[in-house]
């Protein structure tokens, strides 16, 4: 069969290796893809959100399954589009419909949505020009440090953690009242903030049974021992050392269970993953976010571990053989650490020849923000290469990849010396 992945980033280049290894597997093609996904699939320019776009290359391809990355085109209803089109609606498309991409669109949707279901999470108000006259009292009411979230999408900028309340009361006017984040902050959920450590929970669904697939841990911070500005993630790890059995339960039943029973009962068709952003506090789960796709650079460590056939798994979805499969889990270690840009996560500098990748043989080096020209590879973006290794221990992998970082080179190339340092 033809597959069609959307996005461009490290974690399509993880799910493309995954699928290009299926028995199912005849051509690929990605939009727009990146230097890397060139290895392995026809790269096709486009935006991820044009679905005119999508729909004629999904014909002119006979592709019978879309494999979506980012939120963007969930959010704007990419699943709608196809389920609504005689000629693409028995296309499989792995993405859940824009009802349920709120969940991940709007802070405020997802907040109602664990309320309702009694789903452990940070207490909350939300607020917006409507009420603001309210937002004083709500946060004089808390203990800082003060957290503030823009409702919409912001591209990973929206939450604000604030020690001081002046300063809180100042941001969050700047939100609501001038658009810190454009129209994403007109309303802000205000939270408790949880002091504890994050893991990355993904579940496969199909609305109706579920798999949950490998933890992971992301590094998000850009400094060494998890300090300064966020990122999109500067490495990840998997499995997850404190994930227990008891713990897990917790998750699977306070947190897992109602999730997709809260999904089944608002009717949301879904038909993908749902990553669950946790924190544990005190050995209980609390759900910080959720996202209505894969992480990234979580899928770089999640996907290189599954042993099954992935294309059959998704072939699955909605038949009586989904809920049958047995997910198969590699127990070796997986460890990320990605590779940015001089810069980066503020401005950077992009067209930087990338030398060293040829002499490396492991097929796990994911290219993020790269683009192939003459032969050569080039930046092309924040994120550059994702270096995964796998190995008996988190020791050995990291170990594998900072040996293959030191054979790579480009100008402004930087990284964290320091991924996994907390499991040690
Ligand atoms: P989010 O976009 O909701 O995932 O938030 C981004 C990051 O902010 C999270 O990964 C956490 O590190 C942090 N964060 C968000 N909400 C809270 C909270 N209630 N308490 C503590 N940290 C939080
Ligand atoms: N690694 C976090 C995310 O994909 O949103």
């Amino acid at each position: 069969m033809n597959i069609l992945i959307i996005g461009s980033g490290g974690r399509e280049h993880a799910i493309i290796n995954s699928i290009s290894k299926s028995k199912r597997c005849s051509k690929i093609f990605a939009l727009p893809g990146n230097g890397g996904t060139e290895l392995l699939a026809e790269n096709v320019i486009g935006d991820v959100n044009d679905f005119e776009l999508i729909k004629k290359i999904s014909l002119k391809n006979k592709i019978s399954l879309v494999f979506v990355g980012p939120e963007d085109p969930i959010v704007n209803g990419i699943y709608d589009f196809f389920k609504s089109d005689p000629q693409l609606k028995n296309i499989n498309i792995i993405a859940p419909s824009k009802q349920a991409g709120y969940l991940e669109g709007s802070k405020d949707f997802a907040k109602n949505f664990m309320e309702k279901y009694n789903i452990p999470t940070a207490k909350h108000k939300t607020f917006s020009t409507e009420n603001l006259d309210k937002a004083d009292k709500f946060l004089e009411s808390m203990k800082p440090p003060y957290v503030l979230k823009a409702d919409g999408l912001a591209a990973g900028k929206g939450v604000l953690i604030i020690e001081d309340l002046y300063e809180a009361k100042s941001e969050l006017r700047s939100m609501i009242l001038e658009k810190k984040f454009g129209d994403s902050s007109a309303k802000v959920v205000i939270e408790e903030f949880l002091d504890g450590i994050e893991l990355s929970c993904f579940v496969l669904t199909d609305g109706i049974n579920y798999k949950v697939f490998p933890f992971a841990k992301d590094y998000k911070k850009i400094g060494e021992g998890d300090t300064g500005l966020n990122t999109g993630g500067m490495g990840a790890i998997s499995p997850v050392p404190f994930l227990d059995d008891n713990f897990l339960s917790k998750i699977q039943n306070k947190i897992i269970k109602p999730t997709v029973n809260g999904i089944i009962k608002e009717k949301m068709s879904y038909n993908g993953f749902i990553f669950i952003g946790l924190i544990k506090v005190k050995d209980e789960p609390y759900v910080i976010e959720y996202n209505v796709r894969m992480g990234d650079p979580e899928t770089e460590v999640v996907f290189p571990r599954l042993n099954n056939d992935i294309l059959e798994l998704f072939d699955s979805m909605g038949t009586s053989s989904f809920n049958d499969t047995k997910l198969s889990i590699n127990n070796k270690h997986a460890a990320t650490v990605i590779l940015v840009s001089g810069g980066y996560p503020e401005s950077y500098e992009k067209g930087k020849t990338i030398t060293g990748l040829n002499d490396l043989s492991n097929d796990l080096i994911f290219h993020a923000g790269t683009i192939k020209k003459d032969n050569t590879f080039l930046t092309n973006g924040g994120r550059v290469l994702a270096v995964t290794s796998m190995a008996k221990d988190f020791k050995q992998a990291l170990k594998s990849s900072y040996s293959q970082i030191d054979k790579i080179n480009f100008d402004g190339m930087n990284y964290r010396k320091d991924i996994g340092f907390d499991l040690f």
